[in-house]
């Protein structure tokens, strides 16, 4: 082994080491804590086990001094940084190669999405629509689709799309593929053009699938893509979302040095992006893009090593969606609109009121200054028979004389 290739691999452990240790140093209980765990955990009922707890304060107190919150300084220019990012800029080539090395061992079957998701919709509030038409974004190979086909039956039938071939053509490799119940699956990125419309029409599906996909999408993406989905889904369709959450265990454990691109968003080894979500972004990210809530919460789970005295902290996000009958915006557009169309008429008819006056007064106006008009003239002609008069009086008097003068040069003649 060459002496370069002997210091990458010391440099590789050394990082790898110091990773472990963090996540250790924060998940590190003592016996007796480890104990009370074991304790309070056997005492809960099946179904309690698999819930969620609240997530302890002191927990999230040691998390919040291994990774400091960003200033402002350091805010404003994340989203130049991400949009340098090799890792941001090529996320089609990352996931490609991870699924050429990973196949379909890259992620676990989620065996218990049907129960969760599907069944109380297929069995309940949409069980007079089945089939169900379901949308799964980011489907990668399958871990999704193909364990809630087991159980589904015919209720329901998949259109999935990812953004790495690779994945697709694993998941169309796959010895339970079945064109009737996945009616299409293809590969295509959903942050650069809407979906093909000869494949997914707008208001044409019943559900939507998000299962940690939004977080390997960059955040200034992150709404586009939600308002993309809305709308595809049906008035009353339904968005389901899983997705990692601020102080899960992965964040802890990625370098906050190195891998860190922002905030919230880390790079991982394999180069895919992983984004850490709060509960409040979520809820502003759904409602903006259109969005009823009806379902936003943690999922904190412990995960307990008795061994290495290790109780582990998987923070995840949950959520239930709806698109309302009516989109809320248009809802409030059109009250808004009502609202407008009230004032304007008001101001229209107080404006003719006003005009109406304003033509009364002109009109009497104009009636005066006919009047003074006519007076005026009545006057003038007056005036002038007057002047007339006096001319003609005038000229009467100048004949009259002239007349006297004439007699009198006719008598001295
Ligand atoms: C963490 S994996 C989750 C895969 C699968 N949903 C699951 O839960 O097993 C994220 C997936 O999102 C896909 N993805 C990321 N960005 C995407 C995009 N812009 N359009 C479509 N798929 C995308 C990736 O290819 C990857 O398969």
């Amino acid at each position: 082994m060459s002496k370069q290739n002997q210091n990458q691999k010391q440099n590789q452990s050394q990082k790898r080491k110091k990773k472990e240790n963090l996540g250790r140093i924060i998940s590190k209980v003592t016996q007796e804590e480890m104990n009370e765990k074991i304790k309070e955990f056997n005492n809960k009922a099946g179904w309690e086990q698999s819930g969620s707890i609240p997530i302890p304060e002191k927990y999230i107190e040691k998390v919040e001094q291994t990774i400091p919150t960003f200033d402002s300084e350091e805010k404003e220019k994340e989203m130049e940084n991400i949009n340098k990012n090799k890792y941001a800029n090529d996320c089609r080539r990352y996931w490609d190669i991870f699924y050429k090395r990973n196949t379909n061992k890259a992620f676990k079957n989620k065996n218990y999405i049907y129960d969760e998701w599907f069944k109380p919709l297929i069995e309940g509030e949409m069980c007079d629509k089945l089939p169900l038409t379901c949308l799964e974004v980011g489907c990668g190979t399958g871990a999704l689709i193909y364990p809630v086909l087991r159980r589904s039956e015919n209720s329901l039938k998949f259109i999935g799309f990812d953004l790495s071939d690779n994945a697709i053509e694993i998941l169309k490799n796959d010895e339970e593929y079945d064109p009737k119940k996945v009616l299409s699956a293809f590969a295509y990125d959903i942050v650069k053009k809407e979906l093909p419309e000869e494949i997914v029409k707008t208001n044409s599906i019943d559900i939507c699938t998000l299962c940690f996909v939004l977080s390997a999408i960059t955040p200034q993406n992150q709404l586009l893509v939600l308002k993309r989905l809305f709308s595809y889904l049906k008035p009353g369709g339904v968005l389901f979302f899983r997705d990692y959450a601020r102080y899960d265990l992965s964040q802890v454990r990625f370098n906050q040095e190195t891998s860190r691109i922002a905030e919230k968003l880390y790079v991982r080894v394999s180069g895919t992006l992983s984004y850490f979500f709060e509960k409040k972004e979520i809820h502003d990210l759904m409602t903006q893009a259109g969005f009823e809530v009806i379902e936003c919460d943690y999922l904190h789970k412990e995960i307990l090593n008795r061994k290495e005295l290790l109780v582990m902290h998987r923070i995840w996000l949950i959520g239930k969606f709806r698109k309302p009958f009516k989109k809320q915006n248009e809802n409030q557009n059109e009250k808004e609109n009502e609202i407008e169309n009230e004032k304007e008429n008001e101001i229209n008819e107080k404006e003719e009121e006003e005009n109406e006056k304003e033509n009364e007064i002109n009109e009497k106006e104009e009636e005066k200054e006919k009047e003074k008009e006519k007076e005026n003239s009545e006057s003038e002609i007056t005036e002038k028979e007057k002047v007339n008069l006096k001319i003609k009086e005038n000229e009467k008097k100048i004949q009259n004389e002239q007349n006297g003068q004439n007699t009198e040069i006719n008598t001295q003649k």
